[in-house]
């Protein structure tokens, strides 16, 4: 849990970070519409739920900063019991004055005429530039004739967000023994599942049963040629036996994402190709991490996997060619087309900068959360692949923890090696 003195400080550090003489507004996300008047379940704006810990939509929250002090507004929807009837309870304006720590709670109606009403003497605004939203265009409207900048507020809070506290952590983890859990169910019901779907309603199963708030992401349950579609979500093809099964997911707990990647053979035993390459993945992905630790590049871990990668691609006989000119022609993105990685956090893929304001790759931190996710990806239309290989796609992904000292895989007690995974599925069938 994060508490709410964690909370007041991240305000506080994002307050020093604003220009005197200056005010910042960030807004909760608004409820999607599903179709008609249903709506998707409701989530909070993460950089609204960085600084607050607020929960509810229609809410908003004020920085307002003169001759180097600092006020901070938050204003919250009035409970109306008629609309609590329909929608369920509000906190309001009378408990969240006890339960946050800020100088004020207001009416949510009551926010563009406060801002308007602070705004005298103010040289600029901070908000979230990607955001629409019509209470921000209403400001910016009002406030256009008097100030002179707008300015991205997001950035400073995505960069706060950038390295993980303690209590963020231990919310990572929480969700990743969800994940696990998950994860290993897969692993001992594919045998005898017959569809994508069906794995993927075990996932949200296990998500929903332990408490978690959503999945983090759209489950991918990709069997056979299905993993050469990287964002396969359709899960509705039919599980064979010999193939292999890719399965992307992971959930959301308290906010903070997992991001798990594991590939299993349906039948829970590997084909003799199938270990090969899984081999080859399991391999890459044990070298980048083991190169994880303060000061290195992620765009290092990124070189260092295409050329592993598209050394073991020519060795099998996937790529043919010498690996420098390969690689420098980048033959080996045909099937190893994406990123080592990337941050995580409030966000699967965490909103946290990866250059410093003067363009310069941010190198690895102590704190920061990144998954590892090495993979190949081999069409069964693909005549250039040895036969044996066509319509197998594999990818391996965890999420690590950068320390002081190296690294820490936050999901190691997700099993992946091929003699684990072969052992778990007998010891299941
Ligand atoms: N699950 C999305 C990703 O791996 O980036
Ligand atoms: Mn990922
Ligand atoms: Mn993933």
């Amino acid at each position: 849990m994060i508490t709410q003195k964690e909370f007041y400080q991240r305000r506080q550090k994002f307050a020093k970070k604003m220009a005197d003489n200056s005010l910042a507004v960030f807004v909760s996300s608004k409820p999607k519409i599903r179709s008609n008047d249903t709506e998707y379940p409701y989530r909070q704006d993460s950089n609204f739920y960085y600084l607050t810990g607020f929960k509810e939509d229609n809410a908003a929250l004020l920085f307002i900063k003169r001759n180097k002090k600092v006020k901070v507004v938050l204003f919250v929807e009035k409970k109306d019991p008629k609309m609590e009837l329909w929608t369920g309870k509000r906190v309001g304006v009378k408990r969240a004055k006890k339960e946050f720590i800020v100088d004020a709670v207001q009416g949510s109606d009551t926010f563009c005429d406060t801002v308007l009403q602070n705004s005298d003497g103010i040289k600029c605004l901070y908000y979230d530039l990607k955001v629409e939203d019509t209470r921000i265009q209403e400001l910016q409207k009002q406030l256009s004739p008097k100030l002179l900048s707008y300015k991205d507020g997001a950035k400073i809070a995505e960069a706060m967000r950038l390295i993980k506290s303690p209590a963020e952590i231990k919310l990572i983890k929480k969700a990743l023994g969800i994940t696990k859990k998950a994860h290993h169910r897969a692993m001992k019901l594919a045998q005898k599942l017959s569809y994508e779907y069906e794995l993927q309603a075990e996932f949200e199963y296990i998500f929903t049963k332990k408490g978690a708030y959503s999945d983090a992401y759209t489950t991918i349950v990709a069997s056979g040629d299905n993993a050469n579609t990287l964002h396969y979500i359709n899960n509705d093809k039919p599980l064979k036996s010999g193939e292999m099964i890719l399965i992307d997911a992971g959930c959301e707990y308290e906010y903070y994402a997992s991001d798990i990647t594991r590939t299993i053979p349906k039948n829970g035993k590997f084909t003799k190709e199938q270990k090969e390459l899984y081999e080859v993945v399991l391999d890459v992905q044990k070298k980048i991490i083991n190169m994880m630790k303060p000061g290195v590049l992620r765009s290092d871990l990124q070189k260092e996997s295409e050329r592993l990668l598209c050394e073991a691609m020519v060795q099998l006989g996937i790529l043919k060619g010498d690996v420098k000119k390969l690689l420098k022609k980048q033959k080996h993105k045909k099937y190893y087309p994406h990123g080592i990685g990337h941050y995580m956090g409030l966000d699967v893929h965490d909103q946290n900068p990866y250059k410093d304001k003067k363009g310069k790759e941010i190198p690895l931190q102590a704190g920061m959360v990144l998954t590892i996710e090495p993979g190949i990806y081999l069409p069964k239309d693909d005549k250039k692949i040895p036969k044996k290989y066509r319509g197998i796609g594999i990818r391996i992904e965890d999420n690590i923890l950068v320390t002081k000292k190296g690294y820490k895989n936050l999901s190691s007690g997700i099993i992946k090696e091929v003699e684990d995974i072969e052992a778990y599925a007998l010891s299941c069938s």
